[in-house]
């Protein structure tokens, strides 16, 4: 690809399909950043600020934040330097106000050479609970499985030492709500999509390495 033009990248699929993992692994192979709500509202949580005490219900509940608090999160952190030469979305848009969003900021910074690409991860809900079930993560960002993808030490992550921990809102009862919501918000949204663009599909199934892989495969 020639220098100077700019990937854009935007991640669906369901609650623990793999977006966390799949994004970090392709921000470290082109060094452009992930942004993610998600992640960007635990840390929000998890600092305790004004916007933290103002979500936490929401997330941990399992219902989505309104439109406007996410596209100001998203708005700043699109602002940063290291987000100039591409971007990977994980888990944005989740409904019809933000795919507008996301539209009308595409056609603003995306040149006719620039490649945006979008993929779906697919895998079922038993897997979901399976995969969630056993999910562990971090403060820094870091996401394991006690079983599929254990850290190197019990407890700990292998990024920064820190203790590992359940996410609140994987619960049973809060993934059941976070499933529903997907197949009846997010999955829509996914249908009229060509607004942006062709949606390439993954099969999540697969494991780690080798979705990997699969989505290296479409970008040229
Ligand atoms: P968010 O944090 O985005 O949660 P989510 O969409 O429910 O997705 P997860 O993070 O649970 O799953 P993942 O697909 O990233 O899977 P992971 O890689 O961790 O959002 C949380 C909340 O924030 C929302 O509910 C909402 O309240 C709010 N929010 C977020 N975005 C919003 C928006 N746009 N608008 C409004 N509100 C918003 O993998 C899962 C597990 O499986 C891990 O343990 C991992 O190690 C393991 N694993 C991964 N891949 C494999 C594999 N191939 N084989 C085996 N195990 C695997
Ligand atoms: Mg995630």
């Amino acid at each position: 690809m020639n220098k100077g033009v700019k990937r854009f990248f935007v991640f669906f699929g369901p609650p623990g399909s793999g977006k966390g993992t799949q994004t970090d692994l392709l921000a470290e192979k082109f060094g452009i950043p992930v942004v993610s709500p998600g992640e960007l509202l635990r840390h929000e949580e998890d600092h305790g600020t004004a916007l933290g005490k103002r979500v936490a219900r929401l997330i941990d509940s399992g219902r989505l934040v309104p439109d406007s608090v996410v596209e100001k999160l998203i708005d700043n952190r699109l602002r940063k330097r290291d987000a100039k030469k591409g971007f990977i979305l994980d888990g944005y848009p989740r409904d019809e106000k933000q795919l507008a969003f996301l539209t009308k900021r595409f056609n603003k910074i995306a040149g006719p050479k620039d490649a945006i690409y979008t993929f779906l991860i697919h895998i079922s809900n038993a897997e979901v609970k399976r995969r969630l079930g056993g999910r562990r993560v971090c403060e820094c960002g870091a996401a394991y499985h006690l079983k599929y993808n254990p850290p190197k030490r019990k407890g700990v992550c292998d990024l920064c030492g820190k203790k590992i921990y359940v996410r609140h809102d994987d619960t049973p009862e809060i993934m059941d709500k976070r499933l529903k919501l997907y197949h009846k918000e997010t999955e829509l949204l996914t249908k009229h999509y060509s607004k942006i663009g062709k949606i390439i599909k993954i099969d999540g199934t697969k494991t780690i390495k080798e979705i990997h892989k699969d989505i290296l495969k479409n970008i040229k």
